[in-house]
C-alpha cells in the first residue's frame, strides 16, 4: 500500500449519509412497505391497576379492512421473558394506564385506527399509587443502579462531620418526569418469512435488539434480522426494546402477512419510557474557605411494577469533588406508573442538577467565586474507588470557559443588575459523563479497484456515527476516506454494542480500528495484491475491552449561562450559553459541536420547560404532545457556543476519545438555575424554572 500521509480524524468530514437525508432517499422503519402489508393500531389500558374482565370484539371485526383483533385472550403465547414489560398481551392484569392491552389489525392504517376505537373493554378497577414522594412507605434500596452500580456508598463519617462543618449546605432538589421525544416516534415493519422474522424498526442497536425478541418467540438470535440505517434520533428511549415491537411481530405472526405499526406521538408518552421524576437531597458540609468535608446525596426516584429501571441520579457526586467524609444513596418505589427509561445522561443530568445547583449555594455561604469554589474541591484521584483518573481536565475547562464567557470580574450580588424590565444574571456549573467502552466486532474488506466496505452493526441515530466511523478507517487504513465506505444499521452485519452511554465511538471505533490493523497485515503478508473476489478481515474486541488497565475515566465541561428574568412576568429567557469540554480526541469538529450544541439544548430544555405531569386521578401523564410538552424550540435558542480543549489520554481506546453525547446535558439546568438566582435573588430548587416559582 501507498501512504497517503492524509488524516481523516481531526477533520470536518461532512455527513457522509447527509445526500441521502437531505433528498429522501434516507428510508426509515416506517417507510418500509413488503407486499401483502397490513396495518396495526394499538389499544392502551385505561385504568392504572386491575384486570380485564371482558374484551368484546365483536364491533370491530364488523368494521370495512379489519383482519384480526388481538387481545390476551387470543394473543399467540410468548416465551418467558426477564423484562415484564414485554410480556405483550398475555396477561389480564393491567399494569399502568396507557398499557397495551390489544392491537387490531387491518388493511389501512385508518381502518386500523378507526376499528380500534370500537374495541370494548372492562375492566375491574383497583386503587392506583402514582404518588412518589420520599416518604413513601414502600420505598426501598434497590440491588443496584443502572447500568450495574452499587446503590449506596459511603466513606467516613458524614453525619458527624456534618454537625461540626463550619458550614453547611442542606437543600432539597426536585426533577419532574421528563419524556424524551426523537423528531422520529418509533415504528416496527415486522416480516415473518417462514421461521425468520425481520424486523424494520426505529432502534439504537440492532444486535440488542435481535437478541431480545428472539428468545420471546422461541427462537435462536439467527433467525431475526434487524434493520435499522436511518434512525430519526432516539435520545435514549430506543435502547430497551419497548411493547410495540413485540405487537407488531406478534400481529405478524397471527394474521400470517407484514405488520406496520408506528408509535403515535401521543402513546410515547405512555409506552417508550421517560426520566423518572427525582427528589434529591444534598448536603455539603465545608471548611469557610470553601473546601467540602462532607457530601451527601440521597435520591428518590420511581419505576414501575413491571421493571425496575433505576436512574443513577447520585453517581456523579462519588467522583466529583474532593471530600473525606461522604456518602451517597438511591431508593426507589414501584408505582403504578409507566415504565421508566434511559434519557440522554440518565443520572448525570438530574443529579448534576441538584449538586451543582448545591455547590452555588455553597460558593455563596462561604463567599467564594463559584469557579473558584470548584477549583478548590479537585480530587488527585477518584476520591470513590481511588483509582487515578486517565485523564481529568475540569479545571482547565473552568478556567477556559471563565475567559471566554467573560466571568471575570462578575459581581456576585445577586438582583443587582437591571436593563428595563430584565433583571440579569450569570451562573457556571460543571460538567462530566463516564467514558465507557464495550465489546464489538467489525469487518472490512478491500476491493481490488482500492476500494474499502467496513461493516458493523453500529447505530447512526442522527449523530454522525457512520461519518466518524468512516475517518477513523480511513486513518486505520492509511486511505483517503473517499474511498471506504461504512455499512451500518443491519443485524446481519457483524454484531456491536447499541448506541448509548455515549460509548458508540469509543466501542465501535475500537472494532473498526482493529479489523483494519488485521486487514493491512493481511494485504502486507499478500504484497498489497488484492484478488478479484476482494480480502477481507475482522475483529472482535471482546478480550481487549475487558481487560483494560483500571482508571477513572470521564469526560469534563464547564457551563456558563447567562439569563435575562421579566422582573414584572419572572418570565426567563437564557441569552448564552457557552460550554468547553474535555472529552480526548474530538473525531470531527463537525458533528462533535452539534453533540455539544444538541445537548446543551436538551439542557436549556430541562431547565426551563420540560415537564410531564401526573394525573394522579387517571394515573397516567396528562401531557401528551409538543402543546402540552414543551422542548426548546428555535426562538429559546439565542446564542449557544461549544469549545473543547486539546485532550490526549492514552488509556481509552486506538483513537483516544470520549464519548461526547450526553456531556452537553449535564450541569446546564443548573448553570442555568444559578444564573436565575443571580438575576432575582431566588433560589430554583424544583425545576422546571416556570414564572410562577418566580413571582
Ligand atoms: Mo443515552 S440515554 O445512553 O442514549
Amino acid at each position: 500500500m501507498t501512504t497517503t500521509g492524509i488524516r481523516s480524524v481531526g477533520g470536518a468530514l461532512d455527513r457522509v449519509d447527509a445526500l441521502e437525508k437531505v433528498t429522501g432517499r434516507a428510508r426509515y422503519a416506517y417507510e418500509n412497505s413488503p407486499r401483502e402489508l397490513v396495518y396495526a393500531f394499538p389499544v392502551q389500558a385505561t385504568v392504572a391497576k386491575g384486570e380485564i374482565v371482558h374484551v368484546g370484539v365483536d364491533a370491530v371485526l364488523k368494521q370495512p379492512g379489519v383482519i384480526a383483533a388481538i387481545w390476551h385472550g387470543n394473543a399467540p403465547r410468548l416465551a418467558p421473558s426477564d423484562d415484564d414489560e414485554l410480556a405483550v398481551l398475555q396477561s389480564r392484569r393491567v399494569a399502568y394506564r396507557g398499557q397495551y392491552i390489544a392491537v387490531v389489525v387491518a388493511e389501512t392504517p385508518e381502518d386500523a385506527r378507526e376499528a380500534a376505537g370500537m374495541l370494548r373493554v372492562e375492566y375491574a378497577a383497583e386503587d392506583h399509587d402514582v404518588d412518589m414522594r420520599p416518604d413513601h412507605p414502600r420505598m426501598y434500596r434497590p440491588d443496584h443502579v443502572n447500568p450495574n452500580f452499587q446503590s449506596d456508598t459511603q466513606r467516613g463519617d458524614p453525619d458527624a462531620a456534618l454537625t461540626t462543618a463550619p458550614v453547611v449546605v442542606d437543600h432539597t432538589y426536585s426533577t419532574p418526569a421528563e419524556h424524551n421525544n426523537p423528531m422520529e416516534p418509533h415504528a416496527t415493519v415486522a416480516l415473518w418469512d417462514g421461521d425468520g422474522l425481520t424486523l424494520f424498526d426505529s432502534t439504537q442497536g440492532a444486535s440488542a435488539l435481535r437478541s431480545v425478541i428472539a428468545p420471546l418467540f422461541g427462537m435462536p438470535p439467527a433467525q431475526v434480522r434487524v434493520i435499522a440505517p436511518y434512525i430519526g434520533g432516539g435520545f435514549g428511549s430506543k435502547i430497551e426494546v419497548h411493547p410495540h415491537v413485540v405487537l407488531a411481530a406478534l400481529a405478524a405472526k397471527q394474521v400470517g402477512r407484514p405488520v406496520k405499526l408506528a408509535v403515535t406521538r401521543q402513546q410515547m408518552f405512555a409506552i417508550t419510557g421517560y426520566r423518572t421524576p427525582t427528589v434529591q437531597r444534598v448536603r455539603l458540609g465545608a471548611e469557610t474557605d470553601g473546601r467540602l468535608i462532607a457530601v451527601t446525596h440521597d435520591a428518590f426516584e420511581q419505576t414501575s411494577i413491571l421493571v425496575e429501571f433505576a436512574e443513577p441520579t447520585a453517581i456523579v457526586t462519588r467522583m466529583m469533588y474532593a471530600a473525606p467524609h461522604r456518602r451517597t444513596t438511591h431508593r426507589l418505589v414501584r408505582l403504578n406508573v409507566p415504565t421508566p427509561t434511559w434519557m440522554r445522561a440518565p443520572g448525570e443530568a438530574p443529579g448534576m442538577f441538584a449538586l451543582e445547583s448545591a455547590m452555588d449555594e455553597l460558593a455563596i455561604a462561604c463567599g467564594v467565586d463559584p469557579v473558584e469554589l470548584r477549583v478548590r474541591n479537585e480530587p488527585a484521584k477518584d476520591p470513590d474507588t481511588g483509582l487515578p483518573f486517565s485523564s481529568r481536565n475540569l479545571v482547565a475547562c473552568l478556567r477556559e470557559g471563565a475567559r471566554r464567557f467573560g466571568w471575570a470580574g462578575r459581581d456576585p450580588e445577586p438582583g443587582a443588575r437591571r436593563v428595563g424590565r430584565t433583571l440579569l444574571g450569570t451562573g457556571v456549573a460543571a460538567s462530566t459523563y463516564p467514558t465507557y467502552r464495550a465489546p464489538s466486532s467489525a469487518r472490512v474488506r478491500a476491493e481490488p479497484d482500492g476500494r474499502f466496505t467496513v461493516s458493523i452493526a453500529a447505530a447512526d441515530i442522527g449523530t454522525g456515527a457512520r461519518t466518524v466511523l468512516t475517518q477513523i478507517a480511513a486513518d486505520a487504513l492509511d486511505a483517503p476516506a473517499g474511498l471506504v465506505h461504512v455499512e451500518v444499521g443491519d443485524s446481519a452485519l457483524p454484531w456491536a454494542v447499541l448506541a448509548g452511554g455515549s460509548m458508540g465511538t469509543g466501542s465501535w471505533g475500537t472494532a473498526v480500528v482493529r479489523a483494519c490493523e488485521a486487514l493491512v497485515a493481511e494485504l502486507g503478508r499478500r504484497g498489497g495484491d488484492v484478488p478479484p473476489g476482494g480480502v477481507e478481515a475482522a475483529a472482535d474486541t471482546s478480550q481487549e475491552v475487558r481487560g483494560q488497565a483500571e482508571f477513572a475515566r470521564h469526560a469534563f465541561g464547564a457551563q456558563f449561562a447567562e439569563v435575562g428574568v421579566d422582573a414584572d412576568t419572572g418570565e426567563t429567557r437564557v441569552h448564552r450559553l457557552l460550554g468547553v469540554f474535555a472529552a480526548g480526541r474530538i473525531i470531527n469538529p463537525k458533528t462533535a459541536r452539534s453533540q455539544f450544541v444538541g445537548g446543551m439544548t436538551m439542557g436549556l430544555s430541562m431547565a426551563l420547560m420540560e415537564e410531564s405531569v401526573m394525573d394522579r386521578e387517571f394515573g397516567d401523564y396528562l401531557n401528551h404532545d409538543f402543546a402540552q410538552y414543551h422542548v426548546a424550540a428555535h426562538a429559546d435558542v439565542r446564542d449557544i457556543e461549544a469549545f473543547w480543549l486539546e485532550e490526549e489520554d492514552p488509556h481509552l481506546n486506538p483513537m483516544g476519545s470520549k464519548g461526547i453525547g450526553e456531556i452537553g446535558t449535564v450541569g446546564t439546568a443548573a448553570a442555568v438555575a444559578n444564573a436565575v438566582h443571580h438575576a432575582t435573588g431566588v433560589r430554583i430548587r424544583d425545576l422546571p424554572i416556570r414564572l410562577d416559582k418566580l413571582v
